[in-house]
């Protein structure tokens, strides 16, 4: 079944960049824009953008404030998944989620790792916290639009399920 089989309802994104470089002003970030493009594609409204620098606290306020104002249904991150020191996404997420979905990265490096092996480095990870779906996906704006285009209509039937639709 495809994504849009399921409901049409318009469900909110909000989208988390994670990147001391971005945030610094040294490199654009160019993988935001790729999950607003692919989010609007399938039909989410994009509500909310917000860059951070690697900072483990910020990311998991951010998530806070996003989920718990019921800001938006759909948490799309990018960055901080990797091996380096401040690559902490999944830590902020699993700090602030009540429940876990891990079948959801298992798809994304299933997926990604006929793609390439390096997929396995991810560290990502997804869960629920009032009511908001988070989903960490990698850095790269390469990386992310071969995670999130395989991923996003399923995302809508679980926000679905989440909603009581
Ligand atoms: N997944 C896909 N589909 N395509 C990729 O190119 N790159 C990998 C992996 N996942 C990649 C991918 C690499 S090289 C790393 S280090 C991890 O994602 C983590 O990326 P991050 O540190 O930018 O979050």
């Amino acid at each position: 079944m495809s994504g849009k089989e399921n409901s049409q309802h318009t469900y909110r994104a909000a989208i988390v960049t994670s990147s001391d470089r971005s945030f610094r002003g040294e490199q654009d970030d160019l993988s935001g824009p790729v999950i607003r493009e692919i989010a609007e594609a399938e039909g989410f409204q994009v509500v909310s953008y917000t860059l951070l620098p690697d900072e483990q606290s910020l990311l998991e306020d951010e998530l806070r404030r996003l989920c718990d104002n019921h800001i938006a249904d759909l948490i799309l991150t990018t960055g901080g998944t990797g091996f380096s020191p401040r690559d902490l996404m999944p830590e902020a997420t699993l700090a602030v989620a009540e429940r876990l979905v891990p079948g959801i990265n298992e798809a994304i490096r299933w997926n990604s790792l006929r793609i390439t092996p390096r997929a396995m480095l991810s560290r990502a990870v997804s869960g629920i916290r009032a009511g908001a779906l988070i989903v960490n996906l990698p850095g790269s704006p390469k990386a992310v639009r071969e995670s999130l285009e395989f991923v996003i209509g399923t995302l809508r039937h679980g926000l679905d399920m989440l909603t009581g639709r």
